[in-house]
């Protein structure tokens, strides 16, 4: 029996690395897995690389539309993954329309998806809530104020979350990673792809795959465990300014 048969799964922002490759590794040990994404036609191709999967329209940004379309789904199994960065300005340089685009998403985009889907979970008595952190919720860098910021409140949220699910049955994990190699960089720096390129030059980062498995060993764990915090580095990466590139 996979581990996962049985289990139904929500993975927000799905269309490409980290949710792209957890909402496989969910379906390949047995999750029925639902992908969320902006855009149809990403989303159709996303679903077309994983077994058994269903895509739906869904932007966390859209309260209105998380609160119709997430609780239906009756995921026992969350990963609430969708999120960005836009830029490496500093704050008081920035631009206040992206601002907007990477807190609407990071911070009420997982509220959205925490506030519609839990209720479900806590009226099982079990089920996962993950939520995709960030050592960028732990540790600033120069140029990543806003970003940091947004992070920073998923971890609030995950250590909230804690307190006041306790006793419900439910597990709640928030994985952090270092640098990993997604499209991330690329919707960063604004679709310069040279740019985004340089970030991972030499640093041999993480793959989507390194943080689908750390989620994938979670979530099978025996119900009485529940990893908690999972903090995840490449190699040459020892903070989010110290980073050791090959040369
Ligand atoms: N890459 C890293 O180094 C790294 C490190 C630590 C944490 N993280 C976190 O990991 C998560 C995934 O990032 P990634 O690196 O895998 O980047 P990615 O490849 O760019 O994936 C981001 C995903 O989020 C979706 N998304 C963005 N805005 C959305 C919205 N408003 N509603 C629904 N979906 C939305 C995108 O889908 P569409 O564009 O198709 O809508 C895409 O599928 C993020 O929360 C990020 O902060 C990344």
């Amino acid at each position: 029996m996979q581990p996962l048969h049985g289990r139904t799964a929500l993975v927000t922002g799905a269309t490409s690395g980290i949710g792209k490759a957890t909402a496989l590794a969910l379906a390949n040990l047995g999750a029925r897995v639902t992908i969320t994404g902006r855009e149809e036609a990403r989303l159709a191709a996303a679903v077309r690389d994983i077994p058994g999967a269903q895509g739906v329209v869904c932007d966390v940004r859209d309260a209105e539309q998380c609160a119709r379309l997430l609780p239906a789904l009756q995921a026992d199994l969350v990963v609430a993954n969708a999120g960005l960065a836009i830029g490496v300005d500093k704050l008081h340089e920035g631009d206040c329309a992206e601002w907007s685009l990477v807190v609407d998403t990071n911070v009420k985009g997982v509220m959205h998806t925490y506030r519609h889907t839990v209720p479900h979970l806590v009226g099982l008595g079990r089920g996962d809530f993950v939520f995709l952190g960030s050592v960028a919720g732990r540790q600033v860098y120069p140029g990543g104020s806003v970003y940091c910021a947004t992070k920073h409140a998923v971890r609030a949220f995950y250590e909230a979350a804690r307190l006041e699910l306790h006793g419900s049955g439910v597990r709640l994990l928030t994985v952090d990673p270092g640098m990993v190699e997604t499209d991330f960089s690329r919707v960063r720096f604004r679709g310069d792809t040279t740019r985004a390129a340089a970030v991972y030059a030499g640093a041999e980062p993480l793959a989507p795959s390194d943080v689908a498995d750390a989620i994938a060993y979670a979530v099978t764990r025996p119900a009485h465990v529940n990893i908690g915090e999972i903090v995840m580095w490449a190699s040459r990466q020892a903070s989010t300014t110290l980073l050791n590139r090959k040369s």
